[in-house]
């Protein structure tokens, strides 16, 4: 059935139309100096800025720049990340080196967009301390760079000084989807597909609420239609992006459900397997669990974040599950699909954390047995309501924490290394490996990395290998 949503379609032509001028306009430029431009792009984050990363991409090769691998390029782009504290200082690092590079290249121009620059706090640092930026824009915006890189244009043609040029579009929120702009896929055989933007929970730790807005769910029928096409152009797999892909559907006309979704793309032909990527644990429904256990395609791996192991904290933080229900779930999915590789990510040292909440937490890793964790250090996000919390944790009882808990994460990983050591599995055939050329890197469907001798033309098919050795993190293979 197709569901009505809130696609823009008069936006999209509009985009589109500025494109074809830019595009002109880099046209006769090149016919003059013989010169290409060079774009380069640096993602920091999450799968969603990676995938907003093709579309800005795919945006600038058709107005007529080129990819380059260095920020030695006429157009340089940070997609930023603002999740942890950390991840803002490297932006700003980076935007000290690229300064000095502009001085010596007229003509650079440097956007930053991304989680980041919905911060008010971040663009007047950037406003103030790095005025050589050119074009600065949000997440809800990408489908309007071209639009952003021609107003930024027109400012420079009448001849306003640098000061004055620099083009600031922000948006506080939005739900509007602009769908079929132009896109840059990094592999012609895997595609990340997003089917819900923004996230509603506001777990009291997290800022991505307020950067990325309210849920917005795409249409069923604009994400089949996206893969098929996507299959025409030869994918095998997709990965469903969402920071709660158990929440689609929820704001459609009529409502759809993630199962539902689930279903009607296990009917395409031609897709081989299907992953996806967050699953909030509360809203993990038996359906959803029944869909899988059947499913020929989805792949046998599942990343669900529990944060901390603490039914006390888990409260604190919002998250709306227990311990115990969390370790209910794990069992029934384990029922469903006895080979799933669980992964999971915990934050250590948030607000008020005893030793015998941060126990649990160790408890429930032992329980689970997690073929690997993402661990982070609590970053306080101004702006959340664990920011204002006044038991915050000394950072050398939460780096004790951490260490702790890295070495139980160690134990689990090394527990779950080399459980399909001696069987013969399919793998999708991924790249040449990048230490030694003789080899050749792909994936499992558990998403266990294998490596083994074979043919470069063998990349993008599925084969079966035989998985010779475990190293822990991968396998030795042997093709058949
Ligand atoms: N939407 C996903 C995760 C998005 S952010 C989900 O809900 O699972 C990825 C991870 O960053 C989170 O799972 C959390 O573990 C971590 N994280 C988020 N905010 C954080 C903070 N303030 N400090 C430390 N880690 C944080
Ligand atoms: Fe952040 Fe929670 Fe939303 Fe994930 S579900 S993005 S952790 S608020
Ligand atoms: Fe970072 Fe934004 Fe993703 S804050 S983790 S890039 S949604």
């Amino acid at each position: 059935m197709i569901k009505t949503g809130n696609t823009n379609e008069f936006e999209a032509k509009k985009q589109l139309d500025i494109i074809n001028e830019l595009k002109a306009r880099y046209d006769s430029e090149l016919n003059k100096s013989g010169v290409q431009k060079t774009y380069h792009i640096e993602t920091f984050g999450c799968q969603m800025n990676s995938r907003d990363s093709e579309k800005i991409s795919g945006i600038l090769k058709q107005i007529g720049y080129i990819e380059t691998d260095t920020e030695d390029a006429d157009f340089v782009l940070y997609n930023t990340c603002t999740v942890r504290e950390n991840a803002n200082n490297r932006v700003y690092g980076r935007l000290g080196y690229v300064g000095r590079l502009k001085k010596s290249r007229p003509g650079m121009l440097v956007a930053i967009c991304g989680c980041m620059m919905q911060e008010t706090t971040a663009v007047e640092k950037i406003k103030n301390s790095y005025p050589f930026v050119d074009i600065i824009f949000g997440t809800h915006n990408i489908f309007k760079l071209a639009e952003l890189i021609k107003t930024r244009l027109d400012n420079e043609e009448v001849g306003r000084k640098q000061s004055d040029r620099m083009v600031i579009d922000l948006w506080k929120d939005t739900d509007m989807i602009v769908e079929n702009l132009p896109n840059d896929r990094k592999y012609p055989f895997k595609a990340g597909v997003n089917i819900i933007f923004g996230c509603n929970n506001y777990c009291s730790y997290c800022i991505v609420p307020y950067v990325r807005g309210r849920e917005r769910s795409r249409n069923i029928k604009d994400i089949i239609d996206e893969i098929k096409s996507l299959v025409d152009d030869g994918v095998k797999e997709v990965m469903l992006l969402g920071q709660n892909v158990n929440s689609y559907g929820k704001n459609l006309n009529p409502k759809a459900s993630f199962a539902e979704l689930l279903k009607e793309i296990e009917k395409i032909d031609g897709i081989k397997r299907i992953r996806f990527m967050t699953s909030h644990p509360k809203d993990l429904s038996q359906e959803l669990i029944d869909v899988m256990g059947a499913s020929k395609k989805i792949c046998k791996h599942l990343h669900l974040p529990m944060q901390s192991g603490s039914t006390r904290l888990l409260k604190i933080m919002n998250r709306k599950y227990t311990k115990e229900s969390y370790l209910d779930l794990v069992r029934r999915i384990k029922n469903a699909v006895p080979d799933i590789s669980l992964t999971t990510d915990i934050i250590v040292g948030f607000p008020g954390e005893t030793e015998e909440d941060f126990l649990e937490t160790l408890d429930v890793v032992r329980k689970v047995g997690f073929d690997s964790a993402f661990t982070f250090l609590y970053s306080k996000r101004t702006g959340t309501p664990a920011a204002n919390m006044d038991n915050q944790i000394e950072d050398d009882v939460a780096k004790d924490r951490f260490d702790r808990l890295l070495s139980e994460i160690q134990d689990s990983s090394a527990r779950a290394a080399g459980r399909d050591e001696h069987k013969v599995l399919e793998v999708l055939v991924e790249e040449v490996n990048s230490q030694n050329e003789a080899l050749l890197t792909g994936r499992l469907s558990n998403n266990m990395l294998v490596h083994f001798e074979g043919d470069k033309s063998l990349i993008g098919e599925i084969i079966p290998v035989y998985l010779q050795e475990s190293k822990g993190f991968y396998y030795i293979g042997r093709q058949l």
